[in-house]
């Protein structure tokens, strides 16, 4: 279905897309095609994420269109292409970019042919890209998070030009659909239903760099969830930086529930997923459809941020501490076998030891199942970063710590509930650091270690949680459930 060979690539492009795209695809194809024979084997390309599932799911559609084009993907950075999807949430993001892009480039001077291309949230920020331009003048692309679905044809240029190619877009309310896509796992898969954010959370630069809040229409999303299921996708996570707000600005609205319940309707489908939620807009129809499914999974990633209702005031977050205490007991009482995780941020400005235990107060409150715990980081452009009383980094350092330490004794004892039970895993991938197990994942995102074979990968399997080790656990596998 995907890039039709024997489109007349010698005729104008189409205006439309996504056919424009397909044209450029078929040029590639010509391109690929071309250059693996001059070179003496086929061009290779790696794609390689930084960030957030976004970021994955985008890097699939990149991955998707190389494939498409005729590339041969790979693992390996010593590539014919290598593409960085990169992030830019905290500064250490940045970073790692600029460490590895130094790396690039020593595989770029043994290999001439070599292409580098950069993009996603890093590249929507204007400073980083005038560095790029400036220091690592070896990039051959550059594109932002608007403009993805334009990839083709923007490589097909920089290919045929043999110039450098840099297009970023301030923002756009373009939604680009029926682009190929190559998925990392044959048995799931994420798929965006909204783009964007419009909180403005004082810390953050998504909106910035993601731009205003547009929601897919649900008659395409449930297209696409039915395709998946055709292919063998048996879980699927629906990802938007604020699924609780899904919905609200289309032509017919629909609440984020109302559009579970739609996905929960498809048959193969076993398992559903989604991220994230903003603690102000989780709404009662939520919680009920949760509770009622047979698919939605036992899981709320519901950030947390601060347990400071000052704290929480000047980042901007909408709620305070009362409020979030309160609606983690009503999803706890409703449904009393879901995890709940957040992510947590030390070191705002102005934030002080007893906010900090506000924090930790709420920790304790809450018992969450895991919690991602960042560092502050500042992120120009954003309101937090012209705030005064920045916090000195050994004052941070303390309270991080001690967060840390009380995440990690709260989630080992809510984690360890579990065991002895025995509970459905889905098998994912083969250990990495011991081959002999098995990793799965349970309905509430636990994870689970058991001995098994690479057969089980993509089935759900019966598992026993022998023995809790802090996030997750080691088991054994009972029983296969039915295909
Ligand atoms: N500094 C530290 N952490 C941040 N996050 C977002 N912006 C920042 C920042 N400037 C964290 C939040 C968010 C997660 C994805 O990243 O906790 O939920
Ligand atoms: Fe950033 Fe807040 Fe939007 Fe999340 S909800 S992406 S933290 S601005």
């Amino acid at each position: 279905m995907y890039g039709n060979r024997n489109m007349a690539v010698n005729s104008e492009p189409p205006m439309e897309e996504p056919e424009r795209q397909y044209y450029y695809i078929a040029k590639l194809q010509r391109h690929i095609e071309k250059e693996s024979e001059k070179l003496g084997h086929i061009l290779t390309a790696s794609v390689i994420t930084f960030g957030c599932q976004m970021n994955a799911r985008d890097s699939e559609k990149l991955s998707g269109i190389l494939e498409c084009a005729g590339y041969r993907l790979t693992d390996s950075e010593e590539a014919d292409l290598v593409i960085y999807n990169t992030c830019t949430v905290r500064d250490n993001a940045n970073q790692r970019v600029y460490g590895r892009l130094g790396v690039l480039n020593g595989f770029k001077k043994k290999n001439p042919h070599m292409k580098i291309a950069l993009c996603g949230c890093m590249m929507q920020e204007e400073s980083a890209v005038e560095k790029i331009q400036k220091s690592y003048r070896f990039v051959d692309l550059i594109f932002g998070t608007h403009n993805i679905f334009k990839f083709a044809e923007l490589l097909c240029t920089m290919l045929e030009s043999n110039r450098p190619v840099i297009d970023i877009w301030e923002n756009t309310d373009q939604i680009v659909e029926d682009l190929p896509v190559e998925r990392k796992y044959p048995f799931k898969s994420g798929i965006n239903i909204m783009f964007g954010c419009n909180n403005f959370c004082s810390y953050c630069i998504v909106p910035y760099v993601r731009g205003r809040e547009r929601s897919r229409e649900p008659k395409d999303i449930l297209k696409e969830i039915e395709t998946l299921a055709a292919d063998g996708v048996i879980e699927i996570m629906l990802l938007g930086q604020n699924v609780n707000s899904y919905g609200k600005n289309l032509k017919n609205p629909i609440s984020f529930a109302g559009l579970l319940k739609e996905a929960e309707k498809i048959e193969g489908i076993k398992r559903i997923r989604f991220m994230t939620s903003h603690p102000k807009d989780l709404s009662d129809e939520l919680i009920q459809v949760m509770k009622e499914s047979k698919k939605i999974c036992r899981h709320l990633h519901l950030p947390l941020q601060s347990g400071s209702t000052r704290i929480l005031q000047a980042m901007n977050r909408r709620y305070t501490k009362e409020q979030y205490l309160a609606l983690a007991e009503k999803i706890r009482r409703e449904i009393p076998d879901i995890a709940i995780t957040t992510d947590i941020i030390v070191g705002f400005p102005g934030e002080t030891m007893a906010d900090v235990e506000e924090t930790i107060d709420v920790v304790k409150k809450v018992q969450f199942d895991n919690a991602f715990t960042f560092i502050y980081s500042k992120r120009t452009g954003t309101p937090a970063a012209s705030m005064p009383n920045q916090v000195p980094e050994d004052i941070v350092k303390e309270g991080f710590d001690k967060l840390l330490k009380t995440v990690q004794e709260t989630a080992k004892k809510r984690v360890s509930l579990l065991e002895g039970q025995v509970l459905p895993a889905l098998a994912e991938e083969v250990n990495t650091q011991d081959t002999s197990l098995i990793t799965g994942r349970l309905s509430n995102n636990t994870i689970v270690h058991f001995p098994g074979d690479k057969t089980l990968i993509g089935k759900i399997v019966d598992v026993r949680l022998a023995e809790c080790h802090g996030f997750y656990y080691l088991g054994e596998a009972v029983k296969m459930h039915d295909a």
